[in-house]
C-alpha cells in the first residue's frame, strides 16, 4: 500500500501537477492595490499574498513576488489604496493583473473609475464597495531559512482612512456575506466566494 501521506521538501520540488502551497493556505483575501508613480501614472493590481496584521493601528500587507510596478510606486510615494474585490468585479480584477508598461493604467484597461481618496493622493476604485487608504509603514525584503534574501518584498501599510458602501452596514455591522467577497484558491484558476451558507458562529471560551 502506498504511503498515505504525500511528503516533500519544497527545496527539492513538490512532485505534483500544481504546487499545493497556495491551495492549502487559502482561500486568501485579495489585495487589490491601487498606487501612483512619482510621475503620476496610475496603477492597479491584485495581490493574493495579502492579509491584515494589526488592529491598532490597522495594518495590512502584501507580498510582491518580484520587483513590480506597485512596489516601486509605494517606495516612491509611500501611499497605496486597498480595494475590495467582489464577485461583480472579479473579471475586472483579473484584467488588472496584465503585465503592461507603467505608463498604461490598469484602471483604463479594466474599464474602472479612479475616485479621489481623502487622505492620500492615490485614487480608490469607485466601483469597489470598500477601500482602505494606506500609508506605507515598512517594506521588508524576505529571506529563506539560510539567511539568503529572495526577490520578494513584504509591503506593509497603516490604514489611515476607510470607505464602506452604506448598504453593507446592517444595523451598523459590516455584512461580509452580502458584500460578495472573492478569495483566491489554488491551481491556475480557482476562486471562492463567501455567502451566508458559509457562516457559523463560535464564541471564545470564557
Ligand atoms: C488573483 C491574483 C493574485 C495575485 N497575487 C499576487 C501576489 O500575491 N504577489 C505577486 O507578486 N503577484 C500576484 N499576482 C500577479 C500580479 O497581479 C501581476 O504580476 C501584476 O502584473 C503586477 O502588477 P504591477 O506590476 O502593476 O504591480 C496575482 C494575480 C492575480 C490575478
Amino acid at each position: 500500500m502506498p504511503d498515505a501521506i504525500h511528503f516533500y521538501e519544497p527545496r527539492s520540488g513538490h512532485g505534483l501537477p500544481h504546487d499545493p502551497f497556495n491551495a492549502i493556505v487559502g482561500p486568501r483575501p485579495i489585495g487589490w492595490i491601487s498606487s501612483r508613480s512619482q510621475a503620476g501614472g496610475l496603477n492597479l493590481a491584485p495581490y493574493s499574498f495579502f492579509n491584515a496584521f494589526n488592529y491598532t493601528p490597522p495594518i495590512v500587507g502584501f507580498a510582491s513576488i518580484g520587483y513590480k510596478d506597485t512596489l516601486r510606486n509605494i517606495e516612491e510615494t509611500g501611499e497605496f489604496v486597498w480595494n475590495l474585490a467582489t464577485r461583480a468585479l472579479a473579471e475586472a480584477m483579473n484584467q488588472t493583473c496584465a503585465a503592461v508598461p507603467p505608463e498604461v493604467s490598469e484602471f483604463d484597461l479594466a474599464g474602472l473609475t479612479p475616485a479621489p481618496s481623502r487622505l492620500v493622493s492615490v485614487p480608490r476604485v469607485q466601483e469597489s464597495p470598500v477601500s482602505f487608504e494606506c500609508r506605507r509603514t515598512q517594506i521588508v525584503q524576505l529571506q529563506g531559512a539560510d539567511g539568503i534574501q529572495v526577490p520578494t518584498w513584504l509591503v506593509l501599510g497603516e490604514v489611515v482612512a476607510v470607505h464602506i458602501a452604506r448598504h453593507l452596514l446592517r444595523d451598523g455591522i459590516y455584512d461580509t456575506a452580502a458584500a460578495g467577497h472573492i478569495l483566491r484558491g489554488g491551481g491556475s484558476a480557482d476562486y471562492f466566494t463567501v455567502g451566508p451558507e458559509q457562516l457559523f458562529r463560535m464564541r471564545r471560551p470564557a
